[in-house]
């Protein structure tokens, strides 16, 4: 029978990896929560036709990449590629967006079938945070000031790449220019560029085939169709930035892969990843809750790929036990079992293993230094009888000692005391 594996482009995430993806994502809840936004959970499947009607028929992600299906009642469900169409669907039917302000965060798992590489997969999780009812440039520098504040916690400097796509009859001015212009020079296109020009053609911008890399040179710019508005709300958000000294780089070829966007867009950028180098990325998205059925209501958000993250830092697990609990005998194993429960509840945050099935002084031992924990319990026939346990440090010098049972939880609070 042939090896049972995990799917391709979804991966394990073993302990150690796990502690340190945790790690990552505490540091992004903090930031989130530092700015008063509040966790939203919403399902990982939902109607396909959520994500068609707010992602866009024509973009990659809902032509090719979704993983849709029928269920036994031959609905179309699909799991969800991204959060932004699902937040707003649970943000509607609830009744949160109405004469309200929103600041939301996400944090799970999303699924596209793209072909597996470096930094892109088919299971891969980010953390997101959408923000509703505000229409101003202040709350766009808001979330990238909630990102910078993440950033500088992890360690990591991103570039942060900038752009805006103007309101909707700039854009469709803008396509129509476009589309006129690549149209002369269709016979020079590949294939799927040829198809882009018919379905998307503001897709062209970030195609990477060097014909339309060059055409691009000469293509109108939409910078040139920008009416006061918008403008304004460009300027109102970089003012903000540089009053906060953030770096940024504009690109007026930034223009995302999912269709719902206005104005503002952006990525922060990792280039030492090398092709999926976009850590995270988002903008405004104004129509999206009209469109999906809700009152017409601004909004602006972001997501970040937890592994690209991951890849940038170099963190290593640390151990997972504080103490290891060794009994020889079945009374001792019955009074230690129950010093581990009363030292639990009474000091909270230490982290106590005990040892299961028994075995030699040695071998507990072994175990013990195994589990990376700093202190071992050890208790006897002798230590029984007096009601007292062997207190020894593995990774000092320091002499094992004998200690009352009833005097152990303070030395263990006051050894493994919260730092910080
Ligand atoms: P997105 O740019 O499609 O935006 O995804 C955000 C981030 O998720 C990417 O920058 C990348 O780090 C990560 N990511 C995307 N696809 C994969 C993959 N196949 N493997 C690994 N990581 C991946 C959105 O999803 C929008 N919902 C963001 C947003 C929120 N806009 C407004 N609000």
């Amino acid at each position: 029978m042939s090896r049972l594996q995990s799917v391709r482009g979804m991966h394990d995430v073993l302990p150690d990896e796990a502690q340190i993806r945790r790690r990552i994502e505490q540091v992004w809840i903090d930031a989130a929560c530092g700015f008063g936004y509040e966790e939203i959970r919403f399902p990982l499947v939902e109607s396909t036709a959520l994500f068609q009607r707010s992602i866009g028929e024509t973009t990659d992600i809902v032509e090719k990449e979704m993983y849709t299906f029928e269920d036994r009642n031959g609905e179309s469900l699909s799991l969800r590629p991204e959060g932004t169409a699902g937040c707003v669907r649970a943000a509607i039917q609830h009744g949160l967006i109405p004469n309200r302000q929103q600041r939301l965060w996400y944090l799970g798992s999303f699924f596209r079938h793209e072909r597996p590489q470096k930094g892109r997969l088919r299971q891969f999780d980010q953390f997101g945070v959408e923000t509703f009812g505000m229409c101003g440039p202040d709350i766009d520098a808001e979330i990238l000031l909630l990102g910078q504040q993440g950033w500088q916690r992890l360690g990591l400097s991103p570039r942060l790449v900038l752009n805006t796509l103007g309101n909707p009859d700039e854009r469709a001015v803008w396509r129509g220019q476009l589309v006129d212009y690549f149209s002369k020079f269709e016979s020079q296109l590949e294939d799927d560029d040829r198809r882009r020009l018919k379905t998307n053609p503001l897709r062209l911008l970030d195609s990477k085939s060097k014909s339309i890399q060059d055409l691009l040179e000469e293509a109108p710019r939409l910078e040139d169709l920008l009416g006061e508005e918008s403008r304004a709300h460009f300027e109102g958000l970089r003012e903000i930035l540089d009053a906060h000294g953030i770096d940024y780089t504009l690109n007026p070829r930034l223009v995302r892969g999912l269709d719902y966007y206005d104005f503002t867009v952006f990525e922060w950028v990792e280039e030492s990843l090398g092709a999926q180098s976009a850590l995270g990325g988002g903008g405004r998205y104004d129509r999206l809750v009209e469109q999906l059925g809700g009152r017409a209501t601004p909004a602006a958000g972001f997501a970040l790929g937890l592994e690209r993250i991951r890849e940038c830092l170099e963190a290593e697990a640390t151990a997972a036990v504080d103490a290891y609990l060794v009994a020889l005998g079945e009374g001792e194993t019955a009074r230690m079992r129950a010093l581990a429960m009363q030292l639990r509840q009474e000091i909270p945050g230490l982290r106590i293993r005990m040892n299961m099935e028994g075995g030699s002084m040695k071998s507990q031992m072994r175990r013990a230094d195994k589990s990376g924990a700093q202190a071992v319990l050890i208790m006897g026939a002798e230590e029984l009888g007096q009601q007292s346990v062997i207190l020894k440090f593995l990774r000092e010098s320091e002499e094992q000692q004998t200690v009352l049972l009833d005097n152990i939880a303070a030395i263990l609070a006051e050894h493994f005391a919260p730092t910080g």
